[in-house]
């Protein structure tokens, strides 16, 4: 492995301004409530779209990139009906709906969902989550095209309502239901076809986009595809399974996410709730103690299964269990472990990377990023000859924030390079773990072999190190957060947000500084947000954070410590996306205050780390909280139909369309019918675009009041 330290210092051999430098010096000049440093900021530190343009004369003019100075449009109010409700002034309308077919000779879906499971690798999947929308020309990358493009899009899981029958056998429908007691092949099939990306290709015409139908571009990656692992794990004996006996590949990627852009134009999509699919039989006694340990901790304890889909389950029509769905149970049957799927748990939990531009191209697990329920994958707007920094959640109760850090040193000629780029910056570097302490400074905490010690797992090499993270991050204290979800990076301050959605198990005495509600002792219902400035570079290892934001109802006064009102009030923030001019979209999935409103996008406009001040919750816990919320800086703009969790987000380089998707429309509420085929009763999930009526700018409306 790379010695870290040694490869730290090295990152500030070079005589570039960093970007603290640069950062401040912006700072200095204008301050950053007036709107200018939005301007400044993003011309510098930019998004893709300017990082990509470094090397062309096609730079986003000064206007695109200008951040409103406050939000002008009339918030939506709260709103538990069937139908989606935009700000006035915007149009929302969705598209490329569960099911919908990517090429010709697929029948269109029909409402009684009998559709083979292996017709899914041409259609949409299901569970729409995150997303990227990839500027198209001649079939190339191109950061500033907004009329022709690839969308990239992740399938999260599936809902019963993909199944005919829903998840019950046809036995068990037959008589009193037992619920989920073993899966039909079809079903199977369905379901992890449904899961995973797809790539699409779209074209504008008029104000709106269409899919491509037949493009070469158009691609399904599913929980059937053939994956190959890359970085510190790939090759390790504890990849080997019976599908590939050199740990060198897998089959199937599996619960997509949250998403992110690589610097170098790739999809980085994730793998979160990949225990869902699983089952354990009994095995502790020939796999031994630390194994156990190392399932235990990633949740599939001996005899357990997982959260209960039980893929494993299935059989074809003789009875037999082929691999294909017996790989879904990690059990050590065989006399080692190439001759079974004891293994194939450790396969799934990372980070993957996809080159839309390149349909021939297999996905790649990038393994030296750490292996957890990844929510997303942040980076930050990287700098030339210096390392390139990623930002990662994982997304369970009480787990941790991560940090990874490249060996090799950015280069933007690497832009357009696809997957031997991710070779390059994702192979080889620095994972860390997040530390928050009491009195608002943080430090990353290295997980290199040889500086983390377990109690009960001694790790064995780096692969040991990155499949089993959470063992690493354990041992060097990592701080236990209220269950991260999406991390993004300012384009103006270079502060990283991350939303903890909400954490029902934070019981009063477990609150600390960094997640310090637990009302009643229920724990935080409604979750927040943090932030945190690196001190220096972001490859730094300490750091200065406060609670961006509180989330609850505005009327639950002890909760509501953000000022929050009507307007833009939420619970269990959970998508997160500052667009390139610095505009942070707050999305959410909560189910605690879904009588009130259905699930939401706002708009917000933060200042930095530290506008505010210390504040005491009802736990006694003393917390530094940012600038109080006003309607001028945070407002509804957006709220998906009942039963939704709005999710996923994307904006055109031309900043006139926004793209978000609308998941489990009318999950538990049967007179939903959002997104059902005409005439039909079965809600889809759909990615929905949404334009301003007068064709201009998203929240263009401000341009005006430029400082
Ligand atoms: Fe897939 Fe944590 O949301
Ligand atoms: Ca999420
Ligand atoms: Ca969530």
């Amino acid at each position: 492995m790379n010695n870290p330290h040694d490869f730290i210092e090295d990152s500030n051999s070079t005589s570039n301004p960093n970007f603290a430098d640069i950062l401040n010096q912006t700072v200095s000049r204008r301050t950053i409530l007036k709107g200018g440093v939005g301007l400044t900021a993003a011309a510098m530190f930019g998004s893709l779209p300017l990082m990509a343009s470094t090397n062309s004369t096609t730079a986003p003019t000064k206007t695109n990139l200008a951040r409103p100075t406050k939000l002008q449009f009339k918030a939506v109010p709260h709103y538990t009906g069937n139908d989606m409700k935009v700000a006035e002034g915007y149009t929302a309308r969705a598209f490329l709906h569960l099911g919908e077919p990517l090429i010709d000779g697929i029948e269109a879906f029909r409402d009684n969902r009998e559709h083979s499971g292996e017709s899914f690798l041409y259609r949409m999947g299901d569970n729409h989550d995150g997303m990227h929308f990839y500027g198209m020309v001649n079939g190339k990358f191109d950061p500033n095209q907004s009329n022709r493009a690839l969308l990239a899009i992740n399938h999260e899981y599936t809902n019963e309502n993909l199944h005919p029958m829903g998840f019950f056998t046809q036995e068990d429908n037959n008589a009193a239901p037992i619920y989920r007691k073993k899966r039909l092949a079809m079903d199977v099939r369905r379901d992890a076809n449904a899961h995973g990306v797809t790539v699409v290709e779209l074209r504008k015409t008029g104000d709106r986009y269409e899919m491509v139908k037949n493009s070469p571009f158009n691609k399904r990656f599913s929980s059937a595809t053939t994956v190959d692992f890359a970085g510190a794990a790939a090759g390790s004996k504890m990849l080997i399974t019976k599908f590939d006996k050199s740990g060198k590949s897998t089959w199937g990627i599996n619960n997509q996410c949250g998403s992110g852009m690589s610097p170098w134009g790739t999809y980085l999509t994730t793998e979160e709730n990949f225990l869902n699919v699983f089952a354990r039989g009994e095995d502790k006694a020939k796999i031994g103690t630390q194994a156990d340990v190392a399932l235990a901790r990633y949740g599939l304890k001996e005899n357990s299964t997982g959260g209960g889909y039980l893929w494993h389950t299935a059989d074809d029509k003789e009875g037999i269990v082929t691999d294909e769905f017996s790989r879904w149970e990690a059990t050590a049957k065989a006399n080692d472990a190439s001759a079974d799927y004891r293994n194939g748990f450790n396969g799934f939990g990372y980070i993957v990377e996809i080159d839309p531009f390149d349909p021939k191209a297999r996905a790649v697990k990038r393994t030296s990023l750490g292996r957890f329920a990844h929510e997303n994958c942040a980076f930050v707007p990287p700098v030339a000859g210096k390392p390139v920094v990623f930002y990662m959640g994982d997304d369970a109760r009480g787990e941790y924030i991560y940090k990874f850090v490249s060996k090799a040193k950015w280069s933007p000629s690497d832009v357009g390079k696809g997957l031997k780029a991710g070779d390059k910056y994702m192979n080889n570097g620095t994972l860390y773990v997040a530390v928050f302490n009491t009195d608002g400074t943080g430090e990353w905490r290295e997980l290199s072999y040889g500086k983390v010690n377990h109690k009960d797992y001694p790790f064995k090499d780096q692969a040991d190190v990155v499949i089993n993270a959470r063992l690493a991050a354990d041992s060097v204290g990592a701080t236990k957060m209220d269950r991260p979800e999406w991390i993004s990076v300012s384009p103006i301050t270079g502060e990283v947000y991350v939303t903890l959605t909400n954490n029902s198990k934070r019981t009063v005495e477990a609150t600390d500084a960094a997640n310090p509600r637990s009302y009643n002792n229920k724990g935080n219902q409604h979750g927040h947000i943090v932030r945190w400035r690196e001190r220096g570079e972001h490859t730094a290892t300490a750091f200065d954070w406060d609670v961006y934001l509180f989330a609850a109802p505005n009327d639950l006064t002890e909760q509501n410590l953000s000022n929050l009102s009507a307007e833009n009030d939420l619970s269990s923030p959970d998508g997160l996306y500052f667009d390139p001019r610095g505009v942070l979209w707050i999305q959410t999935d909560d189910s605690a205050y879904t009588k009130t409103t259905n699930c939401m996008l706002l708009a917000a406009l933060p200042s930095h780390v530290g506008d505010g001040k210390i504040m005491t919750t009802t736990t006694g816990r003393n917390t530094p909280v940012g600038a109080m919320a006003t309607n001028d800086t945070l407002k509804r703009f957006f709220v998906g139909p009942k039963g939704c969790e709005v999710t996923g987000i994307t904006m055109t380089p031309d900043f006139k369309t926004l793209f978000i998707n609308i998941q489990h429309p009318g999950e538990d509420s049967p007179d939903v019918t959002w997104g059902a085929v005409p005439g039909g009763r079965v809600p889809r999930s759909a990615t929905v675009m949404i334009t301003k009526n007068d064709g201009g700018v998203i929240l263009g409306e401000s341009l005006q009041n430029m400082a």
